[in-house]
């Protein structure tokens, strides 16, 4: 009996190794698409995207303290404006999947300023998951360098 197991422990072990280098591999690839921008437009990408952090963190900050101007003040920065506020240099460079995520995310801080004026707190926070569902599935598929 137990010599009728040893092959598929053996079996067993090798596909976990091989499971384990092939994670590793990937992970040191970084299969995520290179957005290719140039060191100065790194920095600029990098400070708008620092900039939405700062509209989450006030978000959340406003919904805990039932505070709707930090609400609508947080969400709004990271709207229309922003969209409007990145260099053409950068504009033209990014992919139109990563448009297809990007766009849709100013947007929905739009959205955010006007629900921000009559819906209840916990409905503000659920939103909030909801788009940052956008900053999550975009993270996973692209990268500056
Ligand atoms: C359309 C694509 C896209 C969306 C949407 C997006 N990001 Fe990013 N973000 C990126 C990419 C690409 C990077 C660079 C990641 C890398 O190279 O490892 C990045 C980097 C960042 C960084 C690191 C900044 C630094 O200085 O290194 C922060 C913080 C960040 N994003 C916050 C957010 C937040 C918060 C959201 C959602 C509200 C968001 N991002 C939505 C693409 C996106």
């Amino acid at each position: 009996m137990r010599q009728r197991m040893r092959p598929i422990l053996l079996t067993a072990v090798i596909l976990g190794f091989s499971c384990v280098a092939h994670a590793e591999g990937d992970e040191a690839r970084d299969p995520r698409i290179s957005l290719a921008l140039s060191t100065q437009e790194k920095a600029q990408f990098l400070a708008e995207m620092r900039r939405m952090l700062v509209s989450i963190q006030g978000i959340v900050q406003g919904v805990g303290a039932e505070d709707r101007g930090l609400i609508i003040d947080s969400a709004r920065a990271s709207g229309n404006r922003m969209a409007r506020a990145t260099p053409d240099a950068v504009r033209n460079k990014l992919p139109r999947e990563f448009k297809e995520i990007g766009a849709p995310t100013h947007m929905l801080f739009e959205e955010l300023v006007v629900r921000a004026e009559t819906d209840d707190m916990q409905t503000l926070m659920t939103f909030t998951g909801t788009l940052m569902d956008q900053c999550v599935k975009c993270h996973a598929l692209f990268k500056v360098d």
